[in-house]
């Protein structure tokens, strides 16, 4: 089968490259994709957003099926598109993608389903006194989220309610988020340790993938501004059997079955993003794709054919496809250009990846590079998931070879946490695989 991959990061890069490994898989093709993609897959210049172009592409090539990375395409409805033109496409509907696209539709729905999730309150436009009145007669912590899509950066934790007032306002009257902060949420700061749950489903049954966790923020010990995610780790020994069955039950199922109910059935990736709270899983938000940079860390550790299992999903067939794992750990180490989250540089050097072992497990993804005649260079302010799998070793293992190959791997101004992993060991008991 040929199949089109659409995005241009390290988890579309993650994705081509374990479904190169598919023998189902003839042609494979990725747009825009970056330079490393262009390693595994055939770029072809056209955006994610250029639904008409990627149709046209489709049909010339005889593509089977094509998998769709970021959600922004898929919150403007492209798989509502190909579905329409007799397509098979991996992602959710745009209303199935409401889940992602709107923060205020996904807590209401939650509370309609009761799922588990941090209390709160939504105001819309206008509604400024109101929401003050709310910050007034809650207790701080309090957490303002941006309604929309605002690529990571709607999410203000505040420690007073005047910074409460203040993010409110900025993003309500100021309109600092665009139309994407036209309606707001205001809940509960949950305490805990965060983890990234990856549910494949046809809109019916779905397949648990691997945990994983993220490092959101850019400075070791999780301190300093929230970033797209600066490294991740899979499985997450935190998310034991025992916990890994209750989020199915309690958040998983619920959430496929409730939107099946609500005329919107989820067909594709869903990324519960999960606080474990001393109360159990709490939901912090939910997203309609693969998670950047989980999917680095997830897919090494699926046994058997991906091309397959995403079809399946794709096509409504996955009673019949049975999930294996490898028993195996990864560590993705993310290299990030001087000055990210905020305004970086570009056109750095990448030396050493000539250096990458694949026979030891270890994988370069990249997320933001480009070509200049014979060398990579930096073009993202994520520039590589620096990534090692362990098939033998143990996590603490697998994070020491991930580190062995960021340092080999150098540009001028490359930036990332040396403590990628590091809090997954104090769940891993001494001698115990994890
Ligand atoms: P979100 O985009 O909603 O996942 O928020 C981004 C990040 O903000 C999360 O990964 C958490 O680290 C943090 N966060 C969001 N909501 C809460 C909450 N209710 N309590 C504590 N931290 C939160
Ligand atoms: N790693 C966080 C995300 O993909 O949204």
């Amino acid at each position: 089968m040929n199949i089109l991959v659409v995005g241009s990061g390290g988890r579309e890069h993650a994705l081509v490259w374990k479904l190169r490994q598919s023998p189902s898989v003839g042609t494979l093709y990725c747009a825009p994709g970056n330079a490393g993609i262009a390693s595994v897959a055939t770029c072809v210049p056209l955006k994610a957003t250029d639904f008409q172009g990627l149709l046209r592409f489709v049909r010339d090539k005889a593509v089977d099926l094509t998998v769709v990375g970021p959600e922004q395409p898929l919150v403007m409805g492209i798989v509502d598109v190909f579905r329409e033109h007799g397509l098979v496409v991996f992602g959710p509907s745009a209303s199935a993608s409401r889940l992602e696209g709107s923060k205020v539709f996904a807590k209401e729905f939650m509370k309609r389903h009761g799922i588990p999730t941090a209390r709160f309150a939504s105001f819309a436009a206008g509604s400024g006194r109101q929401a003050e009145a709310f910050i007034e007669s809650s207790s701080v912590p309090l957490v303002v989220k941006a309604d929309g899509l605002a690529a990571g950066k709607g999410v203000v934790i505040c420690q007073t309610k005047a910074e409460a007032r203040i993010a409110v306002q900025e993003m309500l009257e100021a309109k600092a988020f665009g139309a994407a902060g036209e309606n707001v949420v205001i809940e509960e700061f949950l305490e805990g340790e965060e983890a990234s749950v990856f549910a494949l489903s046809d809109g019916e049954h779905c397949v648990t993938l691997p945990c994983a966790q993220d490092h959101k923020r850019i400075l070791d010990g999780d301190r300093g501004k929230n970033t797209g995610g600066m490294g991740a780790y899979a499985p997450a020994p935190i998310m034991t059997r025992e916990l890994t069955d209750r989020v199915e039950k309690e958040i998983i199922r619920p959430t496929l079955g409730g939107m099946k109910e609500e005329g919107a059935p989820y067909r594709g990736c869903l990324y519960a993003g999960l606080m474990i709270t001393k109360d159990g899983p709490k939901v912090l938000e939910y997203n309609c794709r693969f998670g950047d940079p989980e999917t680095q860390v997830v897919v090494p550790l699926i046994d058997g054919d991906f091309a397959m299992l995403l079809k399946a999903a794709a096509s409504g067939s996955l009673a019949d496809y049975t999930p294996a794992f490898h028993k195996a750990s990864a560590v993705c180490v993310v290299m990030a250009s001087r000055g990210y989250p905020d305004e970086y540089e570009t056109g750095k050097a990448i030396r050493g990846l000539d250096s990458v072992n694949v026979e030891n497990g270890e994988i370069v993804f990249h997320a933001g590079t480009n070509r200049d005649g014979n060398t990579i260079i930096t073009a993202g302010g994520r520039v590589l998931g620096v990534t090692a799998v362990g098939y033998k070793h143990e996590l603490e293992a697998t994070i020491d070879a991930a580190y062995r190959l960021v340092h080999r791997i150098a540009f001028d101004g490359a930036y990332y946490r040396s403590d990628i992993g590091k809090k997954a060991l104090k769940h891993v008991k001494p001698g115990k695989h994890s």
